[in-house]
């Protein structure tokens, strides 16, 4: 059946710019095969709009974009802007704005793409980093006391409930049991005494539903530590903002490159549009070139694709990313080689049979 599906994009700042055509040109590309059109409305939402207007995004922003199916982003973030602006600005306001509770970022090591590890090979490491989104560590609680002197203070509190620790663990449960049916809890129950030992006590709470999945809690640096040594040994692994954000770019580093990483922020009751941007930022240090690796981009379009309703297409995506590297050796510079976005991009497409 033909659909047709509004999207707002948003390609942001430095590479974001870059990556967003590509994604664009292959969802076009697999949508003409499925009887499925985008129409895509583009803002200017960024660093250098902030640089000429004062704001990242217009004071009525999460208004014009909650008509859309979904929201694409590229990067945001560029010198001379704060980093905290640019992020409470645009994405954290999104996020928690269309209650984008869940962040997904899938990790696969392919054929053809060497992982940093001996120990990762094409095949075995297939993981999902499953990332609270909108509490947690990352919270407007707290503030600063006696700026200026010596006793000089800053309090940042961390929020968890019963509701956001429930609804991340439900889909991350769910999800397992979708998949390899294993599930690891990221926790710092030793450490950190309040928060930690609620969210262990939720996770456990909810496991009970979920009498296929087999599932542990372990220990955020155990953990980190482990992923190096046997990335190959996780499916699932649900965790905090904090905690999700800093393992989710380690498991992205051991795929090969930050540029391969999608993710999504999804509302899974679709109150609101979920959005999709790929794991790295805006890349300062090579925008403007044309060699930003197109992959994170174009795979989120396929998790984008699979959110809303396309599966077949979104899984020939993947499968065209995956034939371009295994079957040829056309990689851009941050893979070892020499490719520019659209080289890559054209190869992708050419895969796809468009
Ligand atoms: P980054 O991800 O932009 O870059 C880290 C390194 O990876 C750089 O050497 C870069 O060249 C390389 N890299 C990243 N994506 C690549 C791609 N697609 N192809 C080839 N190489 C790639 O992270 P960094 O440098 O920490 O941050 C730069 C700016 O981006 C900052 O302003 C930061 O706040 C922002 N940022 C924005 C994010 C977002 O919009 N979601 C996420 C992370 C950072
Ligand atoms: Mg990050």
């Amino acid at each position: 059946m033909a659909s047709t599906h509004r999207i707002a994009v948003i390609p942001g700042d430095g590479i974001g710019q870059e990556v967003c055509p590509p994604a664009r040109e292959v969802l076009d590309a697999v949508g003409a095969r499925h009887d499925v059109t985008f129409s895509y409305r583009e803002f200017d939402w960024s660093c250098a709009r902030y640089q000429r207007e004062g704001a990242m995004m217009p004071e009525d922003g999460l208004d014009q974009l909650r008509p859309f199916d979904a929201i694409f982003l590229g990067a945001v973030g560029a010198p001379g802007v704060p980093d905290h602006i640019s992020l409470w600005g645009l994405l954290i306001p999104i996020r928690r704005g269309f209650r984008q509770y869940v962040n997904l970022r899938p990790i696969k090591v392919f054929e053809g793409v060497p992982s940093p590890l001996r120990t990762a090979t094409a095949g075995e490491v297939d993981l999902v980093v499953v990332r609270e989104n909108v509490e947690g560590e990352y919270s407007e609680v707290g503030g600063r006391y006696g700026r200026g002197f010596p006793e000089e203070m800053a309090i940042q509190e961390a929020v968890f409930t019963r509701a956001g620790i429930t609804r991340i663990a439900d889909y991350a449960f769910e999800l397992a049991t979708r998949r390899a049916g294993q599930l690891t809890s990221a926790t710092k129950s030793n450490g950190i005494v309040h928060t930690m030992p609620f969210w262990d006590q939720v996770v456990t709470e909810r496991a009970a539903a979920y009498p296929t999945v087999s599932w542990n809690a372990e220990h955020i640096d155990a953990l980190a530590a482990k992923l190096v040594l046997d990335p190959a040994r996780f499916d699932v692994i649900v965790a905090s903002n904090l905690f999700g954000d800093i393992l989710s770019d380690l498991a992205a580093a051991l795929a090969g490159s930050i540029g391969m990483a999608p993710a999504a922020n999804i509302n899974p009751e679709r109150e609101f549009p979920s959005m999709f941007e790929p794991v790295h930022g805006s890349a300062p240090d090579i925008a403007g070139r044309g060699v930003a690796n197109p992959i994170g981009a174009i795979w989120t379009a396929a998790m984008m694709l699979e959110h809303l309703g396309h599966p077949a297409a979104a899984a020939e995506v993947t499968a065209a990313i995956a034939g371009v590297l295994a079957k040829t050796d056309i990689r851009t510079p941050d893979l070892g080689g020499s490719a520019t976005t659209t080289e890559f991009t054209t190869a992708v497409l050419q895969f796809l049979g468009a």
